[in-house]
């Protein structure tokens, strides 16, 4: 069984994501911690609170503080064109949810469960990654003591989805992702050069909706302004980003991936930027030397991926 925290912005495919890591046979949801980016940590961890009780969620929610790891950055713009103004697709999310938020900060509840379960937690990071990086800070010890890191997050060998050089995750707190990079612990990137190419179309969708039942349901429904908002990026279905990190966890045979250390950069015009520096590869002494090697996703099995989750999905009924 894998025990997971899963740090996220729900956030439309952050919602797949959560039903996928709730519902899979293997997986054991201990904490689900929220962060800002597709909305505001307010707005997240509403929307957090909000499926938990329409899905039944065991897992305490514990709230991101809001703030970026650099303290000059103000994260202040949220992309309503695609998780709408609610950040789940402007379904009309009620304003307060009657559910008690965990009393540790976001990055306090990592620290302390994964010292409560050393070796064992692997950490699921779909949104800006400044809880895994106040968490390090505060406590760098854990990084020996966490099992896996994984991450959606980057483009390697193709263009960003917020600038030509940068994916959203990423741009969004560059300090935080450098942080979390360089740590010696296992970390995978799991980026758009893959996930751009999982696509769940309308039809696979209604499927899952006819087996999945209530919940279900309530997914499609949520989703519907993000496949609007994707169709000017792929042929009528939503990318599941998030949903690949997890489906990375458990079936990591429908990935390829590249191994070498990886930099985030800061400032200019590549901000956000993700880079990798092959092993094997040899260059004059620079920024990438004496940093743990980490795995960057270069391929996917997409139908296999996409499968899996509408699979699991399904049993949601
Ligand atoms: C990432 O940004 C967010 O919009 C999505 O939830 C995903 O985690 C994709 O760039
Ligand atoms: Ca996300």
């Amino acid at each position: 069984m894998h025990k997971v925290i899963f740090d996220t912005d729900p956030g439309i495919d952050d919602a797949m994501a959560l039903l996928f890591l709730h519902h899979h046979p293997d997986i054991d949801l201990i904490g689900i911690t929220t962060v800002f980016g597709n909305a505001s940590v307010e707005t997240t961890t509403r929307n957090a609170l909000f499926l938990k009780r329409e899905w039944d969620i065991a897992a305490p929610v514990a709230r991101g503080d809001g703030k970026a790891f650099n303290p000059m950055r103000n994260p202040v713009d949220w992309p309503v064109m695609i998780h709408g103004q609610d950040g789940l697709g402007n379904i009309d999310v009620p304003e307060t949810i009657d559910l008690p938020v965990d009393p540790m900060p976001a990055h306090r509840f990592i620290i302390d469960t994964v010292r409560k379960n050393p070796g064992e937690v692997t950490l699921i990071a779909v949104g800006r990654m400044s809880n895994l990086a106040f968490a390090l800070k505060e406590d760098p010890e854990i990084a020996t003591l966490v099992k896996q890191v994984i991450i959606m997050g980057g483009a390697f060998d193709v263009p960003g989805n917020i600038t030509p050089a940068a994916e959203a995750n990423i741009h969004g707190d560059p300090e935080a992702a450098d942080v979390v990079m360089t740590a010696p612990w296992k970390v995978t990137v799991v980026g758009l050069d893959v996930t751009m190419k999982t696509v769940m179309t309308r039809t696979l969708l209604n499927e899952i909706v006819a087996k999945g039942g209530v919940r279900a349901q309530l997914l499609s429904d949520i989703s519907q302004l993000y496949i609007d908002f994707y169709g000017r990026h792929v042929k009528d279905g939503m990318v599941v980003h998030d949903s690949c990190a997890c489906v990375y966890l458990v079936a990591p045979e429908f990935f390829t991936t590249r191994s070498g250390p990886i930099r985030v950069v800061s400032g200019g015009i590549a901000e956000g930027q993700t880079i990798q520096k092959p092993d094997g590869r040899a260059f004059p002494p620079g920024n990438w030397d004496d940093f743990p090697s980490q795995h960057a996703c270069t391929g996917i099995d997409a139908d296999a991926v996409l499968d899996l989750i509408a699979r699991t999905l399904a049993r949601a009924a």
